[in-house]
């Protein structure tokens, strides 16, 4: 299947488009069941916090082999959330919904629990760590070459978010000119959109 093609079709844009194209669907309904239709399997989620978007996944997404992978710890700099609420309340209620999705929890770094995984092994891959520019770059290049061709990666929280700091928005493009990648997608329909493109 010619994914870039398929979702252009789907939504009416004309295929000669390029550059960023904004789908009007939210990632909670729309997105798993394109996700569905554009053959989506072997799946991983990288920063799952309290397991809410897995448990999404899992419910709109029959096939979905899905592996989860978060530290659920504290670190110096990473001010997104607060300790205890972090390593207990979202680790604990991500294992709880794991045990009714059916989802697999890798508790380990993003950088170390990459290398678990097989090169060209994944159907999709949904970044959504720390969203600070170094380190949405670095978790983007490090599972890159986990993704087989005609995979689909995401990063979220494409937008401009100067107060947290967020580099989402300026490592992605960054990225994809690196890779010479001229058309990529946004999940648009969300007050926090994300992003994904087709790996050649
Ligand atoms: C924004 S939350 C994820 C939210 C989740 N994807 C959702 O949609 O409900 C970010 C998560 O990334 C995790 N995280 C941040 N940096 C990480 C790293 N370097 N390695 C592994 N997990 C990390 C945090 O522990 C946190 O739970």
């Amino acid at each position: 299947m010619n994914k870039i093609q398929y979702i252009k079709s789907k939504y009416n844009i004309p295929q000669e488009t390029k550059g960023e194209i904004r789908l009007p669907i939210s990632r909670w309904k729309e997105w798993p069941l394109l996700l569905n239709e554009l053959e989506v399997k072997i799946s991983v989620e990288v920063g799952t916090y309290k397991g809410k978007f897995a448990e999404c996944l899992c419910d709109k997404m029959p096939s979905v082999d899905l592996t989860v992978v978060d530290k659920w710890e504290a670190y110096k700099g990473y001010k997104d959330f607060e300790a205890h609420d972090l390593e207990t309340i979202a680790y604990n209620q991500t294992v709880e919904r794991s045990k009714t999705c059916g989802f697999k929890i890798i508790k380990e770094w993003s950088l170390d629990a990459v290398e678990m995984f097989a090169d060209e092994s994944l159907d999709f891959i949904f970044i959504d760590g720390n969203h600070a520019f170094r380190h949405v770059v670095d978790d983007i290049d490090s599972w890159y070459p986990k993704l087989r061709a005609n995979g689909i990666i995401a990063s979220h929280d494409f937008y401009r978010n100067r107060y947290k700091k967020f580099g989402v928005r300026e490592a992605v493009p960054a990225y994809l000119d690196y890779l010479a990648i001229d058309t990529y997608f946004v999940v648009a329909g969300d007050k926090c959109p994300s992003v994904f493109w087709i790996k050649p």
